[in-house]
């Protein structure tokens, strides 16, 4: 039995379940799966694996097995864990887990760390924990490191800082930045699944609210589509003018946060920014106002003011707590302010997993052929990677596409023809 620590090993035939179920939809890894099972090209490398350990994360880690990796994997979010999926990877399928849903602040640290103990070649992080260990606390286990993925956009600002001050230590793939990754796991992705948490904690009806979003990057695009899709009128909350003028266009209604907290009846943030809903905001909410976030980390909501200002708070339902203001106004929180898709719902469909997974997949490869040519940099997935990945994606959804005629090909390569 390998090393692990998860709630209940008795959920692991659920979670063997859940896993296929989810694996119906993901056939891009499964293609991977097949030629990494033949070549194995991560033969004896050590993968250390913070990500939300969910089916789609099962799916990838049997992958990376498959290609010949030892792994160990922890939860990159305290609450996003599938305990059966935990159960089945340390049970069915000998890779070591580190993840209970629900695990406080030193066991999720603890579970990092016991990554870390296995002295990982590769990092593969969504939110860089690992990378933030190992350049501070753990600086013990840096020997050895030749390579890491990040698959989140707050994980990659937090490297490109890391890059710029001069201190990374090892090359490491942007997985966000991959077209296939962002285009479709940040917008379709959250969109869908942000709402399946709002709705499945609250068992609200969207149409006819005001729903406010914070931010219009690829995640808030997607929330405020599948929003509006649901019927209700979206407010969009921006700093960049740019994509204010986006949301703008995209026929939303763009105002400053301090004039949306009055109007709103539900918040989601989406920011991957601190305190974007602060006190002051709070004070002047409606009645019922409903808060979320979706945004990587627990910041964007100043969850600390919140409580400050309430005379009484009580869990009213699961994911759900209600927060009472001195003149009788109640405020609800959902999921302590975590990643709402994620801890109320099942995060993203393993439709966009599959893409994303891909490129992690690939991404692991190419680190292990070309580790030793890279600089102690953030890199973008290779082009040729992204393009494969969406042409085995668009295959495999029974879509045939055209191809350019030698004509076109010309045509699109000469600079003399005009009218
Ligand atoms: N991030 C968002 N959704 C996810 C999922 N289903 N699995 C792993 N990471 C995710």
């Amino acid at each position: 039995m390998v090393p692990h620590d998860v709630k209940d090993e008795s959920l692991a035939k659920a979670g063997v379940l859940r896993i296929e179920w989810a694996e119906k939809e993901m056939p891009v890894l499964a293609m991977i799966r097949e030629r990494f099972e033949k070549e194995k090209p991560l033969k004896g490398v050590r993968i250390g694996a913070c990500l939300h350990v969910t089916s789609e994360t099962a799916s990838l880690m049997k992958t990376l097995k498959a290609g010949g990796a030892e792994i160990a994997l922890c939860a990159s979010n305290p609450l996003s864990t599938q305990d059966d999926v935990a159960a089945a990877l340390a049970l069915e399928y000998g890779i070591s887990t580190f993840a209970i849903k629900g695990e406080d602040r030193d066991t999720y640290y603890g579970h990092i760390m016991s990554v870390i103990d296995t002295h990982p070649q590769i990092t593969m992080d969504d939110g860089a924990d690992v990378v933030g260990l190992l350049h501070t606390e753990r600086k013990d286990a840096l020997q050895g490191v030749i390579g890491g993925t990040e698959e989140t956009t707050t994980g990659v600002i937090r490297l490109k800082s890391m890059e710029q001050d001069g201190v990374l230590a090892y090359p490491i793939v942007a997985v966000n930045e991959a077209m296939t990754k962002h285009m479709f796991d940040n917008r379709y992705g959250t969109g869908q699944s942000t709402l399946d948490g709002v709705i499945r904690a609250t068992n609200r009806m969207i149409a006819g609210k005001t729903v406010v979003i914070g931010g219009y990057g690829w995640c808030g695009r997607g929330v405020a589509l599948r929003a509006k899709g649901h019927g209700a009128d979206v407010v969009v909350l921006e700093v960049d003018p740019l994509r204010a003028l986006e949301a703008i266009m995209d026929g939303y209604r763009v105002m400053p946060i301090a004039q949306a907290a009055p109007i709103g009846d539900i918040f989601i943030t989406a920011t991957g920014d601190i305190h974007v809903i602060r006190k002051e905001h709070f004070e002047v909410m409606k009645d019922g106002a409903i808060v979320a976030n979706t945004g990587h980390f627990n910041v964007e909501i100043d969850i600390p003011a919140l409580e400050a200002l309430s005379t009484a708070t009580r869990q009213v339902r699961e994911f759900v707590q209600e927060y009472t203001m001195a003149d009788g106004r109640n405020i609800y929180l959902l999921g302590e302010g975590r990643l709402i898709n994620l801890a109320a719902a099942e995060g993203h469909p393993s439709s966009v997993m599959d893409m994303s997974f891909a490129n992690q997949a690939l991404a692991s490869e190419f680190m292990v052929l070309n580790c030793k040519d890279l600089e102690k940099k953030v890199y973008d997935v290779p082009e040729a990677i992204d393009k494969e990945i969406a042409r085995l994606k668009v295959e495999s959804l029974g879509t045939a596409i055209d191809v350019l005629t030698p004509e076109q090909v010309e045509y699109l390569n000469s600079w003399h023809m005009g009218t």
